[in-house]
């Protein structure tokens, strides 16, 4: 379909909850879940969720697959998930360095449970029930901290981790930076 526009932090349509989803194998979310897809290959992100492309629905998308560059990335399934609820299996957390589409050349240290259950629909209704961990788990924190309003530098406990990246990580360059840095 498209590459889409990512909204920037700052635009309100970033800060609502957005609205389930109730109609499913529609044009319509056929036609927002493609223009995601474009968006976030081109972008090369790890995840995108619809309200950075100022859809205000509780759609998400995320993967990392495997990459003879990066043999220590984490692979993550590609998978579209709607109406997602999440729970934590346990209170364990760990802090881990993030970047957002939505907010271009920063990466802030967040902390994020290590260990979640989660569950929702994918594209055509049926539902996903998964267990998931580490850069998994949070993967899909951030995602769906989209859907409920919330950008990642609002969970930064000490704002002196979070910075430019290009200062933070001055050895990285397009080419050598892993596509985790970006949800
Ligand atoms: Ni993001």
């Amino acid at each position: 379909m498209a590459v889409k526009e990512t909204l920037k932090m700052g635009h309100p349509l970033l800060q609502q909850v957005a609205q389930p989803v109730t109609d499913f194998n529609t044009p319509a979310l056929d036609a927002l879940i493609q223009d995601m897809l474009d968006t976030m290959q081109a972008l090369n992100g790890a995840g995108l969720a619809a309200p950075q492309i100022g859809v205000s629905q509780r759609v998400v998308i995320f993967g990392v697959d495997a990459n003879p560059r990066y043999p220590d990335i984490e692979v993550v399934p590609q998978t579209v998930l709607i109406n997602p609820q999440l729970t934590m299996l346990d209170d364990e957390m760990e802090e881990g360095w993030e970047g957002c589409l939505s907010v271009p050349g920063m990466r802030g240290l967040v902390p994020r449970y290590t260990r979640i259950h989660y569950t929702g629909r994918d594209q055509q209704g049926d539902s996903i029930e998964r267990d998931a961990s580490d850069f998994h788990a949070r993967v899909v924190q951030h995602e769906v901290d989209h859907l409920d309003g919330i950008l990642y530098p609002q969970r930064i406990r000490d704002l002196r981790n979070f910075g430019y990246e290009s200062v933070l990580f001055p050895d990285l360059t397009p080419e050598t930076e892993p596509p985790e840095a970006r949800e």
